[in-house]
């Protein structure tokens, strides 16, 4: 059995799982944020502890050419006929995607939208995935061990398990697992959406995808998963609250017994100084010295003075969607303050044309210490976690987040508010539980950014200390091992309810 060499030490011994995982994005293929990174690697981590995995998307305009369909399914959504072709393509050991192959839905600019505005047919869009992934299965031959659903694109994945295939014996016995990456997007369109997609009116109801008289793939996804999961175990009790509950903290109080949260990890083989591509010197933990090389690479692609005195100053930077969530509102209170402060800054980001608008015009009045990217550069994001001495992340909340974790790695010290998935990875340096690796502040208030971050400048001027955080952040293991085991735990779990539950009918 060649294929077992390749096993991770510390694999699974139990028998292998078959996951068919349902999502909307994934690196390297399509990538709008976090979501992309995860489904990205889970299912490479999910295949070294030895399980088999299948994950379906779309094969939007930007995956390009990945080989022809060789099998094709029929689907009667919106009152027509749509053709999807299947695309299997083999990544790894134990893991394949099959593209969903429909240009009437996928080929054009945008994932999720173009120009600020969201495509008018999502809901067929991704109705089409979750039907596509549904009918995919049950035509294997051997059904799936799990189902995993990722976010409110494919939360219809366990409505229609439960419901349209109730009755396949096959699929009765497949549990399926959600994982809510952020509950602030929970895919809400207007009550026809129940024709469109061809589901029973019935569903249209409080206990199915009803929702202010709306209907919620995200919703219909919590009601019917047989277990549900978030980015992290903060952000899984914040989202049991009114505050952050964002309506649905009632339905998952009630379902709080199938709730976990599992921090993300990060994909060592594409973040890490050692042997990034993207940086013009690689650095480690044991020598950072190289860093101050990638630092003057990035003032340099920012326009700003890199001369020697200039790379003494501690440069700031941000890699964000600029949105209210990601604490632009705040920064925006702040901004007097903040560019009063003896920084550089450079910032990458997309969202909303005021936040936009803003960081443009605060690298036309300060073109010497501000540098300001508006645009999607993944590449740029790669330097600038490298070159960068602090990295901002004031969020109002933040499931887990990601790039708190890539500064962590690449020696750049994280300053972030303590919310979700920030305050579960990254240790304030005033911390008694272990050596710090970052300045973390509580409330969301532009006084309390303002205070750590001249708490971090003020350490920064303290180079002994400062290279112990560094060093303290950049020797975390936050590799997907453990996560991906975790969610083999879930997985497992859910398998053994879904059996009782079949038991208890007589099945
Ligand atoms: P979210 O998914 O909420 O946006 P995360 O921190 O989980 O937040 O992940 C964001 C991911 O998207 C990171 O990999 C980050 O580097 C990337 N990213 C965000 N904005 C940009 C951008 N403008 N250009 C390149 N990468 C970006
Ligand atoms: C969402 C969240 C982010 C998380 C990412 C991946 O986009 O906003 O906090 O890291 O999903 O799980």
């Amino acid at each position: 059995m060649p294929a077992l060499r390749a096993l991770a030490p510390g694999a699974d011994p139990a028998p292998p799982l078959s996951i068919l995982m349902v999502a909307s994005e994934a690196v390297p293929y399509a990538k709008t944020g976090g979501l992309a990174d995860v489904v990205g690697a889970l299912p490479g981590a999910l295949a070294r502890l030895g399980h088999h995995v299948t994950l379906v998307m779309p094969r939007y305009r930007e995956v390009g050419t990945v080989g022809t369909a060789r099998h094709h399914l029929e689907l009667g959504l919106d009152g027509r006929r749509l053709e999807v072709g299947l695309v299997e393509v083999e990544v790894a050991d134990r893991y394949q995607v099959v593209f969903l192959d429909c240009d009437a839905l996928y080929d054009r600019e945008g994932l999720y939208g173009h120009a600020g505005i969201e495509h008018s047919d999502n809901a067929v869009r991704y109705g089409a995935l979750c039907h596509a992934a549904c009918e995919y299965g049950q035509q294997l031959e051997v059904p799936p061990s799990v189902v995993h659903a990722h976010d409110w694109q494919a939360a219809l994945v366990p409505v229609l398990l439960r419901t349209r295939y109730a009755a396949d014996p096959a699929w009765r016995r497949v549990p399926v697992v959600l994982t809510i990456h952020n509950l602030a997007y929970q895919g809400l369109f207007p009550p026809d959406t129940m024709r469109v997609l061809d589901l029973p009116a019935s569903l249209f109801s409080l206990e199915g995808l009803e929702y202010w008289n709306q209907v919620s793939f995200l919703k219909g996804g919590i009601n019917f998963a047989d277990a549900i999961t978030t980015v992290s175990p903060t952000y899984a009790r914040e989202i049991l609250t009114p505050e952050r509950g964002e309506g649905f903290d009632g339905i998952l109080t009630q379902r709080r017994d199938r709730l976990r949260g599992i921090v993300n990890g990060i994909d060592g083989a594409v973040w890490d100084p050692c042997s990034d591509p993207l940086l013009p010197a690689s650095y480690s933990a044991a020598d950072v010295g190289p860093k101050r090389e990638v630092k003057r690479a990035v003032l340099d692609r920012f326009g700003l003075p890199s001369d020697d005195l200039s790379l003494t100053r501690p440069l700031v930077a941000m890699v964000s969607r600029m949105i209210d969530q990601k604490g632009l509102d705040l920064i925006c209170e702040a901004r007097v303050e903040l560019m009063a402060l003896p920084v550089s800054w450079v910032i990458l980001g997309t969202g909303e044309p005021r936040h936009e608008a803003m960081w443009r015009a605060l690298a036309v009045a300060h073109p010497e210490r501000v540098g300001a990217r508006i645009g999607f550069d993944e590449p740029l994001a790669h330097l600038i976690e490298g070159g960068a001495d602090l990295f901002l992340m004031p969020s109002r909340f933040e499931p887990c987040g990601l790039n708190q974790m890539y500064s962590m790695r690449y020696g750049t010290v994280p300053v972030v508010r303590a919310t979700g998935g920030l305050a579960d990875t990254v240790r304030d340096v005033e911390s008694t539980t272990g050596p710090g690796t970052g300045f973390v502040f509580d409330d969301y208030t532009a006084s309390a950014m303002l205070a750590a971050l001249h708490e971090a400048l003020a350490t920064f001027g303290d180079r002994p200390r400062w290279a112990a955080i560094q060093h303290a952040g950049m020797t975390q293991d936050f590799s997907w091992t453990a996560s991906a085991a975790a969610y083999v735990h879930e997985y497992r779990n859910a398998i053994e309810r879904r059996q009782r539950a079949g038991a208890g009918r007589g099945e």
